[in-house]
């Protein structure tokens, strides 16, 4: 008894810190498969649309290279499971993903199972990692019980016990339930007004039992107390991981999930999970990364339009929030600056690419895991009012200003240290000085200027003693300059109508 427990206690830390995780210093750009590439020639154009458009995993692995050569070294893809055939209140289709009809199949539309391991394969042998979306909190759209009975198997049983079923009445069928009033409560809208966005789930605030036992909408929500539905989802998990050669998978909606069933779910996985966790609150967002190895940082996401919007102090807010808030391990904190479900950056900001570049640079340079949401290096693509655009119909071109902008980044990344394996890939950067209009912060030997003043507003110049001159900084990036501050104190930047982020290296 006494020798096994010494021998856990000495080897535990030991195993853990022998296998240090492979998507530290990752650099990652996320598509909807669906929108992003296709192998059939001259799609039609697709904006506004709710319907599947044609991108497929053969065409994604045609433009992998495009991927790569931005730098990029892993992409995440979109649920690739089988989607429901019918359509949702909206009359939407499943094209993105997050409506299953059936975990163990792999949507024709994208290519099937074959498809799918084509594409792991050759992401693979670009040394890319290979991450996917996965949804275990719900199914499609139910609307009655003859919705129920498509489903196949357990997740098809007439009488619903697979399903979340608060406030049924006894004796009532799963129709009645249903299609009766007030039906099954919505998770997002019936919990109280003390969720959104800071969730206060102290008693008679925010109930978390809607929250996590409730519907997402007209979304089927699975019931994972239920032993069967449990085992079904940590089997499917296991199988996906093996059978695609996944290394992450980005798990939808957890904050919906109960958290000892999303435990088990990232045991089963047994790899790297960036969990969906949409709040203000960086308490309640760090206690699931006791659950999920990882956690896309809304926190600090939500609020970035209105910081480059605003002062720069926020920033320094934000920041200072998140190193306090108790996470796990900041590094493998999902970073971005938009995705799917809002509006891209660009628009949030006027279509001001200036700020756009800053917004960026912030998030590839700072510590966490950087994602890149597809397109982002094409204006016309960033800046559409659609944000899921079938990015044939504007070309794969990256020798923009975006583009270049996140080549310099990711070249930078690798260069100094901040990429996978590097020298200062688990080093938090510096708050070196922060003004209203200028945040800076060093990382190994980077420093790096970010401003919200804008394109076209007369460019500036600041001072920051906090910096130490040393032997010198050299401007890597952005149209700018840097030079030693008067009496040799510390350092002035200055930059031009473009209002560029500056990088500089010691
Ligand atoms: C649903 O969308 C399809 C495809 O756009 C369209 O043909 C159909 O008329 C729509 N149905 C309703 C009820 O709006
Ligand atoms: C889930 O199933 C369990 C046991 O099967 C049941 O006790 C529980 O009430 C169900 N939860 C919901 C939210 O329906
Ligand atoms: C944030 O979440 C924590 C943990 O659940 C909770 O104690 C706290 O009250 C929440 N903060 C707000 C402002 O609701
Ligand atoms: C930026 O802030 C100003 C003033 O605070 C506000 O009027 C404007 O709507 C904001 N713009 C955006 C894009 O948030």
């Amino acid at each position: 008894m006494f020798l096994s427990c010494t021998f856990l206690l000495f080897l535990l830390p030991y195993v853990i810190s022998s296998t240090p995780n492979p998507w530290i210093g990752r650099s990652i750009y996320f598509v909807v498969t669906d929108r992003f590439a296709s192998s059939y020639p001259n799609l039609p154009s697709c904006i506004d649309s709710k319907e599947w458009c044609g991108g497929n995993f053969d065409g994604l692995i045609t433009q992998l290279p495009y991927i790569a050569d931005m730098g990029f070294d892993a992409i995440w893809v979109t649920p690739p499971v089988k989607q429901v055939g019918w359509r949702d209140d909206y009359n939407g289709t499943g094209y993105h993903g997050y409506w299953a009809q059936e975990f163990t199949e792999i949507d024709e539309h994208l290519g099937g199972p074959e498809g799918l391991l084509r594409l792991s394969e050759a992401v693979h042998e670009l040394d890319m990692l290979f991450m996917v979306d996965v949804v275990a909190n719900h199914v499609g759209p139910v609307h009655g019980g003859e919705d129920v009975v498509k489903f196949k198997g357990i997740l098809g049983r007439e009488g619903g016990e697979q399903y979340n079923t608060l406030g049924r009445g006894e004796g009532e069928s799963m129709d009645e339930y249903i299609k009766g009033t007030p039906g099954p409560p919505n998770a997002m809208t019936d919990a109280g007004e003390e969720c959104w966005p800071y969730y206060d789930f102290e008693e008679g605030k925010c109930d978390r039992n809607i929250v996590e036992g409730g519907w997402f909408g007209d979304l089927a929500d699975l019931n994972q107390t239920n032993v069967e539905v449990r085992e079904y989802l940590l089997e499917w998990i296991r199988w996906m991981q093996e059978s695609f050669k996944v290394d992450g998978f980005r798990l939808d909606t957890a904050l919906y999930i109960p958290r000892d069933f999303l435990d088990e779910f990232q045991e089963a996985a047994g790899v790297y999970i960036v969990g969906e966790v949409v709040t203000y609150n960086f308490t309640l967002h760090s206690e699931y990364q006791q659950h999920l190895s990882g956690v896309l940082n809304f926190p600090v996401t939500e609020k970035l339009g209105a910081v480059f919007n605003g002062t720069m102090s926020d920033l320094q807010a934000l920041v200072s929030e998140s190193r306090g808030a108790g996470y796990v391990d900041r590094n493998l904190l999902g970073n971005f600056v938009d995705n799917h479900d809002g509006d891209r950056f660009l628009r949030k900001v006027g279509g001001d690419v200036g700020l756009l570049k800053n917004a960026l640079a912030f998030v590839m340079l700072s510590e966490g895991v950087p994602i890149v949401y597809y397109g982002t290096e094409n204006s016309e693509v960033a800046g559409n009012e659609d944000n899921r655009v079938g990015m044939w119909e504007f070309g794969y071109d990256s020798d923009t200003e975006v583009g270049e902008l996140l080549k310099a980044m990711n070249g930078a990344r690798k260069k100094f240290g901040l990429g996978w394996g590097g020298e200062y890939a688990e080093t938090e950067m510096e708050v070196l000085g922060v003004e209203e209009d200028w945040f800076v912060f060093g990382r190994g030997e980077l420093v790096v200027f970010i401003n919200n003043i804008g394109r076209g507003k007369g460019g500036g110049k600041a001072c920051f003693e906090g910096v130490k001159w040393g032997e010198g900084l050299k401007v890597i990036y952005g149209e700018g300059s840097v030079n030693e501050g008067e009496g040799g104190i510390g350092v002035c930047v200055s930059v031009g109508e473009e209002g560029d982020p500056i990088v500089a290296a010691r």
